[in-house]
């Protein structure tokens, strides 16, 4: 791989002004100086610093984010901040996009790569990968509409594949678990239950559990056993 390359690929300048960087002597191969934009390393063996700083390259990235409220789960939009706008530019990694999608309103676990496979594996609906969720709603739920809800609800024209609820005892708020993701599908649930979801929050995702240390907004990388689901 081409040395400028690597800088662009690690979110750490764009092709240009990685190869100014290079030039100007600030990139170092295996400890020596190396000026030329275009010089060949393997980016798996080599040791690459910048500005002194190690570079450590892994083919992809996944980043664990708690989303707040306000951000649209999308890589960018002309009006709204998205939650790529989370993630400083110097640890942005080119081609980084979210892995499934939350509501503006909905707030909670999003992961974030650049493993276009790894995503598309985890997002299928053959993968059953199941994503838990907390809830309020406006009215308690009853024992029927659990009932409803766990068996298939009919979302405008879809009905919904089984799903598990975990009511708590004030019967208007709980966890559900779901293995699929239409959109606004589980306020649509809801609605089909003549209620309404007042509080939407994402924390688990295919067993990767979101880190209650991450305060809203924050983000850490997954630790290699949580990267496993997208292998
Ligand atoms: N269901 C919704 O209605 N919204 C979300 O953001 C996720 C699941």
């Amino acid at each position: 791989m081409r040395l400028d390359k690597l800088l662009s690929e690690l979110g750490k300048a764009t092709r240009s002004e990685g190869g100014k960087l290079i030039r100007s002597g600030k990139v170092t191969v295996n400890g020596e100086v190396i000026k030329k934009p275009d010089h060949k390393i393997d980016p798996l063996k080599d040791e690459v610093s910048l500005l002194g700083e190690v570079l450590t390259y892994k083919k992809f990235t996944y980043i664990m984010l708690n989303k707040p409220e306000g951000y649209v789960s999308a890589t960018d939009d002309e009006r709204e901040k998205t939650v790529l706008d989370l993630v400083s530019d110097e640890d942005r990694r080119k081609g980084l996009f979210p892995c499934g999608r939350l509501d503006k309103n909905t707030l909670g676990l999003v992961i974030l790569t650049n493993d276009g496979d790894g995503a598309h594996k985890v997002l299928s609906p053959k993968h059953h990968v199941s994503k838990v969720y907390k809830f309020e709603s406006k009215f308690p739920l009853s024992e029927n509409d659990i009932k409803a809800l766990e068996s298939g609800v009919d979302i405008g024209g879809y009905l919904t594949k089984p799903c598990k609820i975990k009511l708590y005892s004030n019967l208007t708020s709980g966890e559900i678990t779901l293995t699929e993701g239409k959109y606004h599908q589980i306020k649509r649930m809801l609605e089909a239950v003549n209620n309404k979801i007042t509080y939407l929050e994402r924390i688990s995702f295919g067993g990767i559990v979101l880190d209650p240390t991450l305060k809203r907004g924050e983000w850490r990388y997954l630790t290699s056993e949580e990267e496993v689901i997208f292998k």
